[in-house]
């Protein structure tokens, strides 16, 4: 039972660390945009269940980025310098969960003022890779 237990932790490790195409990525990358803009209707509509539904997708899909494999084995040192900057993706994973919460308790608590300024220091933090690292 431990044995199969290991055998199938390691499996999904293994899974998670390659395979991760472009696509996919793109894919996630929409479905944070979508997420994006269905938490800015919920703040409109003033619609808590369309809020916490896009902070749940945001929170579960901005986990998932990562460097794709081309990136991971990119021979350019400099490029893959800076595709590979985990350190950052990580922190910028740690805050964009903790706006996205943040933004939830806000507009519960009835403060959309806040909430709304949540959802903008989110989008500061999608920048941040899109220009910082990315040199968009
Ligand atoms: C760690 C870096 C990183 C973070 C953080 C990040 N992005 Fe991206 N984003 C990328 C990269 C890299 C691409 C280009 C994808 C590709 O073409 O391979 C991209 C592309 C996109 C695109 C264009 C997708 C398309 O259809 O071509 C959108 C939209 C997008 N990101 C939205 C977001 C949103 C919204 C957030 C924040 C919630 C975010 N991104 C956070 C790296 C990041």
């Amino acid at each position: 039972m431990k044995e199969i237990l290991i055998g199938l932790m390691m499996a999904t490790t293994f899974a998670s660390a390659e395979g991760y195409t472009q696509g996919d990525r793109i894919l996630d990358m929409q479905k944070m945009a979508q997420a994006m803009q269905d938490i800015q209707s919920g703040l409109l509509y003033n619609n808590v269940d369309i809020v916490k539904a896009g902070t749940k997708v945001l929170k579960e899909t901005i986990i998932k980025i990562r460097p794709i494999d081309s990136e991971v084995n990119n021979k350019d040192i400099y490029e893959k310098w800076l595709q590979n900057d985990l350190k950052m993706t990580n922190r910028i994973q740690k805050k964009i969960r903790s706006h996205a919460s943040t933004l939830e308790e806000r507009f519960t608590d009835g403060d959309a003022v806040q909430a709304l300024q949540e959802h903008s220091k989110v989008l500061g933090e999608c920048m941040k890779c899109h220009v910082r690292l990315r040199k968009w």
